[in-house]
């Protein structure tokens, strides 16, 4: 194959950053099949008009007519996640291929049902958990997976941010149970939960604590009525995993000062390793108190960490966000080759499988065992 034709579903901030994506893939990964854009379907006539500027063929109003479209071979579906289980079942069930924005629905019936009709179809899939991507998450699992920390048993997961702090910030779809499911949970612990999952292994059991800090919003369009907000703004969640570590899981779309902050530490008999997103090229690596040198090592990724090289061909340059969905898309030709990917929407499942049990465990204090099946 040497063109992926591509049609996009939603062209707000994700799907133009997939667009954006396939547009540099070739730059990056030149022996990778080019996407053609082809077409894309968003209801907002102006975002219709950009993407039309930005390069697609057509573009329209109803998702329905790109699954139609006998020409496209990949869909990305970048809309609320209200969409995602119609559009996906949609795009399994027609035979197309699969980039599919994260958490994969608004629960865990929604993710079952997307998994069954792609397991159906025999299409591959790649899910935006873009974390995965990152160079230095890459070596941080190869790191764990050569046993070079021991014995993990501690894991610290944060994903800390503000977009939801001020009280007067308007109601969205990112409020509402019908449009978005859940919401800390879905939105921002989803990435905490694959990433815990990705570097560490299977969550057997989990607690959570859910709150709800801002109880209404005003609407976008009239700031004199308030809408009630429908799901939690902040998780605090205890998370016991299968080789026999416990995670502290904390996520927050309500905490000011904090803008984006993701960060997790592993914590073994034989060291320690440290990751924070906005020092997405550096690993902090820590052996044995005994070990030389003692205390943290930096560790800049270079050309031998996975992915790097296909940026740049110096070590320690930084790697930004939209680096990691380049690396999406190379995901996405990978999957479409019969490669093993590292994000198919089984991964989504399980991750769903253990958002479930947060939001239905009574606390933090009181974990319940996880339901996978
Ligand atoms: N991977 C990540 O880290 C990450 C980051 C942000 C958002 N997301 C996910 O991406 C998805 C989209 O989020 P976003 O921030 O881009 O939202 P957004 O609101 O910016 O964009 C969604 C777009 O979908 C369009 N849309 C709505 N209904 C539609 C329909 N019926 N047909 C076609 N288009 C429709 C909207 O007009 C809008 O332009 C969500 O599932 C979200 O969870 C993932």
């Amino acid at each position: 194959m040497t063109e992926l034709a591509i049609g996009l579903v939603g062209f707000g901030w994700m799907g133009r950053r997939h667009t954006e994506a396939y547009q540099r893939l070739p730059h990056h990964f030149p022996e990778a099949p080019v996407p053609r854009l082809e077409v894309v379907a968003e209801v907002d006539p102006d975002l219709r008009a950009a993407a039309s500027a930005l390069g697609y063929r057509r573009a329209v109003e109803a998702w329905q007519e790109v699954i139609a479209d006998q020409r496209v071979d990949a869909v990305s579906i970048a809309t609320p996640n209200w969409l995602h289980r119609e559009v996906a079942v949609a795009a399994a069930t027609a035979g197309r291929h699969i980039w599919l924005e994260k958490p994969a629905g608004r629960d865990l019936a929604d993710a079952r049902a997307i998994a069954a009709a792609v397991a159906a179809a025999g299409v591959a899939t790649v899910v935006g958990f873009d974390l995965r991507f990152a160079p230095c998450i890459r070596r941080a699992r190869e790191i764990v997976a050569a046993g070079e920390l021991g014995e993990i048993h501690s894991v610290r997961a944060a994903f800390l941010t503000d977009y939801a702090a001020d009280p007067a910030a308007p109601h969205g779809w990112r409020f509402r149970r019908d449009l978005a499911g859940s919401g800390a949970l879905g939105d921002l612990m989803a990435h905490l939960v694959d990433l815990s999952r990705f570097l560490v292994g299977e969550i057997v059991a989990v607690g959570a604590t859910c709150t709800t800090v801002v109880p209404e919003r005003p609407a976008p369009d009239d700031p004199g009525r308030m809408i009630p907000v429908e799901n939690e703004d902040q998780v605090v969640a205890v998370a016991r995993f299968a080789g026999g570590a416990t995670g502290q899981l904390e996520a927050s779309r309500v905490a000011p000062g904090r803008r984006s902050e993701i960060s997790i530490e592993l914590t073994g008999s034989d060291g320690a390793l440290s990751w924070r997103f906005d020092r997405l090229n550096e690993l902090r690596v820590a052996g044995r108190p005994s070990a030389a040198p003692s205390g943290w090592t930096r560790r800049h990724a270079d050309g031998s960490f996975p992915g790097y090289a296909a940026f740049q061909p110096a070590p320690g340059l930084p790697m930004g966000y939209d680096d990691l969905k380049v690396l999406g898309a190379h995901e996405l030709c990978r999957a479409v080759a019969g490669e093993a990917g590292i994000a198919p929407v089984a991964d989504a499942v399980r991750t769903a499988a253990v958002l479930a049990a947060m939001e239905g465990s009574p606390s933090a204090e009181r974990p319940r065992a996880v339901e996978y099946d």
